[in-house]
């Protein structure tokens, strides 16, 4: 009798272990199906970078896309209540992408609409995850970790585009950075050689350096002018010459010591600053580094540019 029981109870002990066998094995399946099939990520801790040295970190100085081998990219990413840094990033069909993403303050998520791509940003560590964007369209990036007031509104995109469309995508990106690093050349020029006579304000000093607000684009917009201008930076002009009612008498030495590059960038800083792009005729090609190469070597003096500054026709 006794022994039967223990039988009994010896069966029903070795049901409930293999069936806890059994649930064991389909969570493990479950998660290999999570990776395998559905494109499931787990993400790795690729280092550590405190809060604070975020944005010393070698990887986050700079956040954005960076390509590092055919059709492969790295992505740098900083998450902060309530935006991540860059919001929008733009990739080819097929990139096969590297992130590396880190908060900066407290705990956020990175969730990939229609991609296996979810993971948690804890403060202090980077996640770092692969993901390989096959199919077009755009992606939506939201935080799916609630971190405050503004959690809903912390968002994001990821657009991916046929090869050639990314192609001129990329060729769109790099003459608007080219346009800011030609603008922001002219400035410094200007700063550093111009400023002292005709100020920062392009007003000039009355009596001695003539204004450049106004005055510049009157100056282009005469016949000859786009060609004057260069030759004044190139040679420099001495004479007495009247602006707007004011007579000047200082000497604008020759600047033949900038590059053809700066030279351009100063002239179109200062056809656009202080308001003078207003002014500017429209469709005008701003200067070319190359438009000043071939007006080198003319050997002009400071008085023929004055004497061709008689010829324009200026009000
Ligand atoms: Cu960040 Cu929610």
């Amino acid at each position: 009798m006794d022994q039967n029981r223990h039988e009994a109870i010896a069966k029903w002990e070795r049901r409930w272990l293999a069936l806890s066998g059994l649930l064991a094995l389909l969570f493990v399946l479950l998660i290999a199906y999570s990776l395998a099939i559905e494109g499931g990520h787990i993400a790795q801790r690729s280092g550590r970078a405190s809060p604070e040295e975020l944005t010393s970190h070698e990887l986050f100085q700079d956040p954005g896309v960076r390509a590092m081998g055919p059709n492969r990219f790295q992505v740098t990413m900083v998450a902060q209540a309530f935006s991540f840094d860059p919001a929008e990033i733009v990739l080819p069909q097929g990139a096969e992408v590297t992130f590396f993403v880190a908060s900066k303050d407290v705990l956020h998520g990175y969730q990939l609409q229609n991609t296996g791509v979810n993971v948690e940003l804890i403060p202090g560590e980077i996640a770092s995850f692969r993901a390989t964007f096959d199919k077009l369209g755009e992606f939506r990036v939201t935080c799916n970790e609630y971190c405050g007031i503004g959690h809903h509104n912390m968002l994001g995109k990821v657009t991916v585009l046929p090869a050639s469309q990314y192609a001129q995508y990329q060729r769109a990106e790099v003459s608007t950075q080219a346009a800011g690093a030609e603008e922001a050349l002219g400035e410094s020029v200007y700063t550093a050689n111009c400023s002292a006579c005709h100020q920062a304000t392009g007003q000039g000093l009355v009596g001695a350096f003539p204004p450049l607000q106004g005055h510049a684009v009157d100056l282009y917009g005469a016949e000859g002018g786009r060609e004057y201008l260069i030759d004044v930076l190139l040679y420099g002009l001495q004479g007495p010459i009247t602006v707007a009612g004011t007579s000047y008498s200082g000497v604008m030495p020759a600047w033949q010591q900038l590059g053809d590059e700066e030279i351009a960038a100063v002239l179109n800083y200062a056809l656009t600053a202080w308001g003078n792009d207003a002014v500017l005729p429209g469709g005008i090609e701003l200067y070319r580094a190359e438009e000043i190469t071939a007006r080198r070597g003319t050997g002009l003096s400071p008085q023929d540019v004055y004497e061709r500054r008689q010829t324009l026709a200026l009000e």
